[in-house]
């Protein structure tokens, strides 16, 4: 007999979050460890004491919901995020969080007997958009990342990830490893709606390198210095946008600067400095690591061509990743039968799971992004294929739950 979340209960929670940080652009910016992300938290641990769940915080403030099973060990965890970025949609990330907490409530409501322990998590600063690298909480998790390191980071304005954490009141002691990672999203693409079906099938994740710059030459008024006498460190910048555009139209993957700061920033002032940040992706291992040497060239040669300084720091490199085919097969079986269509495809966003799954059996199911928009207040999906997603989700932690298959 098939088991459905409360499908309305699960909209209004969405709904809840989602007026959390609202910023009057349409959207919400709840930045990681920020007031909003405070409040968004806040709420999050409300439900879970609501559901009376053993609340874990842990030590890079990472949130899990526990639902204890009758055999000890670590839990089956659904999760994703809450941080956004500035004039974020309300999909990203919340769905896979709230998707759990249903899928949650509703096993605690109708009392369905599970095996293992079953969590429901939060990952702090998943989109990187305050402190870099993104993911944090998970790398953290996972051991890539020590926390002591973690907490030096700081924002633009000069507050640490540690400072926030404390006055957040999110540093925790506790400590939760999933033993297998469930993670429901919205693509964030234009594939499954363009596909028309209403899931998906995460195959894996593309790799992602971030970079952040700074060009500097020579400030100069912009009427008395010829064009052949200058150190316009934008001019560097500006290049470099078309360059790694071109590459990634010949090599494949994307390339994106998605900061341009330039200093002393006045009309009629020739940039002296311009600050800068590079994301580039591609799901192909080789090629993923070929482009990175190649954009890391460009970079360097442009300085020298315009006889700028170069500092460069290189803040976040995770590989490509593929989830686990048993985890997979689960999923797309559940999918079958609840009559669902759906496709198999790549990841272009980043998330969670691809930290996750270098340690636990770990997987994604997508649903579609309507219109393909994510990262802006225009982010929409529909809610009856976000409630299909949670009862997939729900089946799928249910079976693992209970030792079906060899997971
Ligand atoms: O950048 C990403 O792909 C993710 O949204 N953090
Ligand atoms: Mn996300
Ligand atoms: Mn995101």
């Amino acid at each position: 007999m098939k088991i459905s979340v409360n499908r309305e209960r699960l909209i209004a929670t969405l709904q809840d979050l989602g007026a959390v940080g609202l910023d009057g652009s349409g959207g919400r910016t709840r930045l990681a460890l920020d007031d909003g992300d405070k409040a968004g938290r806040d709420l999050f641990v409300r439900w879970l004491r609501d559901l009376e769940l053993d609340v874990k915080i842990d030590a890079i403030g990472n949130i899990f919901g526990v639902l204890p099973g009758f055999e000890p060990g670590d839990p089956v965890t659904m999760g994703s995020h809450i941080d956004t970025v500035r004039n974020g949609g309300m999909f990203d990330g919340a769905v896979g969080v709230l998707g759990g907490l249903e899928v949650l409530r509703t096993i605690r409501e109708k009392e369905i007997s599970h095996r293992r322990s079953l969590a429901v998590a939060v990952f702090t600063n998943e989109e990187g958009a305050r402190f870099a690298p993104d993911m944090m909480g998970s790398l953290v998790l996972t051991g890539v990342m020590d926390p002591n390191d973690a907490y030096r980071i700081s924002d633009d304005c000069g507050r640490t990830v540690g400072e926030e954490l404390d006055r957040i009141g999110y540093r925790g002691i506790d400590s939760v490893i999933p033993s297998t990672y469930l993670e429901l999203h919205v693509e964030q693409g234009p594939f499954l709606d363009r596909e028309g079906v209403s899931m998906g099938v995460v195959d894996g994740v593309q790799g992602i390198a971030w970079w952040k710059g700074c060009y500097r030459g020579q400030a100069n008024h912009a009427g008395t210095t010829l064009m052949t006498m200058r150190n316009d460190a934008l001019l560097a910048v500006s290049h470099l946008h078309v360059a790694v555009t071109d590459l990634v139209r010949e090599w494949g993957g994307c390339a994106t600067v998605g900061r341009v700061a330039v200093q002393p920033d006045i009309v009629n002032v020739i940039p002296g400095e311009a600050l800068f940040t590079l994301d580039v992706r591609h799901p192909d291992v080789s090629c993923f690591h070929q482009l990175k040497i190649k954009v890391q060239e460009i970079m360097h040669r442009l300085a020298q061509r315009f006889d700028l300084q170069l500092e460069l720091s290189q803040n976040v490199d995770v590989q490509p990743v593929t989830f686990d085919r048993r985890l997979k097969d689960l999923i797309q079986s559940v999918m079958v039968d609840h009559g669902l269509t759906f496709t198999h495809l790549w990841s272009g966003a980043g998330h969670d799971a691809q930290i996750l799954a270098r340690r636990v059996p770990s997987a994604m199911i997508f649903v579609p992004s309507i219109g393909g928009k994510s990262h802006c207040p225009q982010e929409e999906s529909d809610f009856d294929q976000i409630a299909d997603g949670v009862n997939v989700l729900l089946e799928c932690a249910l079976r693992v739950a209970r030792g079906e298959g060899e997971l």
